[in-house]
């Protein structure tokens, strides 16, 4: 798995910027699945800061691969998140903007956006294909929604499926392993010595690797990069 390492959070920011903006260049239109988590928060305000003017965001098609099952203005959306650090800064079609409805029912809003995303997206392999699927790796080992205790959820048929966190109980909508792994190119983002342990088993397949998600994202025929800081690359 090829890996892109920098000294700090901000650093990793920077190194996948200069990468969105170029694939963001040879694609249109673009299809992505933003992330949730700390580090898509500072790439956010970088692109906000730094490269509004770099990318034609009426290319972009926003998606989320994952999403909480919360009103879009609660703090702990997603989607209010990236409008925070990101779409309140930059102009951009509305249209452009797919968010998964967290005020709905969420058995009802797994479907409803796996249907807008198989109508939306080109198909690869019988699935939808994104061009870019950003994703983050929780200190379990989880990366969207899918958590160690739900790991079923990687080979289920659907393109969404709801799922539950672990601690909190919160039921949120996460994309599939398959849909993810059927994307054209993956990017994970993951800093802080917190994840080091993880990154380490994970990339050597040692300890308790098996049991965590993030180990079996590896696209079918699509690319993959870790952007890491040197934190929680520490041990490779
Ligand atoms: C979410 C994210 C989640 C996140 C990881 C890592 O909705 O919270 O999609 O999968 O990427 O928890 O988060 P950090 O980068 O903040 O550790």
């Amino acid at each position: 798995m090829k890996t892109n390492i920098s000294k700090t959070p901000r650093a990793v920011a920077e190194a996948f910027a200069g990468h969105l903006i170029a694939q963001a260049k040879i694609n249109a239109p673009f299809n992505v699945a933003l992330s949730g988590g700390s580090t898509p928060k500072i790439l956010f305000d970088l692109l906000a800061a730094s490269h509004a003017q770099d990318i034609n965001w009426s290319d972009i098609h926003f998606y989320w691969g994952d999403e909480r099952c919360v009103p879009p203005a609660d703090d702990d959306s997603n989607y209010k998140m990236t409008v925070d650090h990101l779409l309140s800064k930059i102009d951009f079609p509305e249209e452009n903007i797919h968010r998964v409805l967290g005020e709905n029912t969420p058995a009802e809003e797994a479907v409803n956006y796996g249907n807008q995303i198989e109508t939306n997206l080109p198909l690869a392999n019988g699935l939808p294909r994104f061009d870019l699927i950003i994703l983050g790796m929780g200190g379990d080992g989880h990366t969207a929604s899918i958590f160690p205790h739900e790991i079923e959820l990687l080979d289920s048929d659907e393109i969404c499926e709801v799922a539950t966190h672990p601690e909190s109980g919160q039921q949120r909508i996460t994309l599939t392993g398959k849909v993810i792994n059927n994307a054209k190119e993956i990017c994970f983002l993951v800093t802080g010595a917190g994840k080091t342990e993880k990154i380490d088993e994970i990339f050597h397949r040692t300890g308790g690797w098996k049991s965590y998600p993030a180990s079996y994202i590896r696209p079918e025929d699509g690319e993959i990069t870790w952007f890491m800081d040197e934190a929680a690359a520490e041990k490779l």
